[in-house]
């Protein structure tokens, strides 16, 4: 399978620690930058439909700001309730001031 990245904003758009919402394909998504990597997980809360974006970035997580459930950035596993299933994360590269993801879903 080929895996393919398109361009979801500019580096020089994220803020540290500010989700910024992107949508590609259709597919919302929450880029974020924090402690010098870009991630990119799904923006939607896997307890309700939330959009991660609105929550705060700490730890390598992202809170979704409803419940106050905690998604890792990397794995996009709960670390607690109430959500008990992971959110996508999607891979990222940088190329310059483009950030690419790729919505191939990393397992
Ligand atoms: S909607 Fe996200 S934890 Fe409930």
């Amino acid at each position: 399978m080929t895996t393919t990245f398109q361009r979801a904003c500019g580096l020089s758009e994220l803020s540290e620690d500010t989700p910024k919402r992107v949508e590609l394909d259709g597919t919302p998504v929450s880029v974020v930058k924090t402690e010098g990597e870009v991630y990119a997980i799904y923006d939607i809360c896997s307890h309700a439909n939330v959009s991660l974006s609105e929550g705060e970035v700490e730890d390598g997580q992202i809170e979704c700001w409803l419940h106050g459930s905690c998604f890792d950035l990397r794995s996009g596993k709960p670390s607690g309730p109430p959500a008990t299933r992971p959110v996508p994360v999607y891979p990222v590269k940088i190329e310059g001031d483009d950030v690419l993801v790729s919505l191939t879903q990393e397992s």
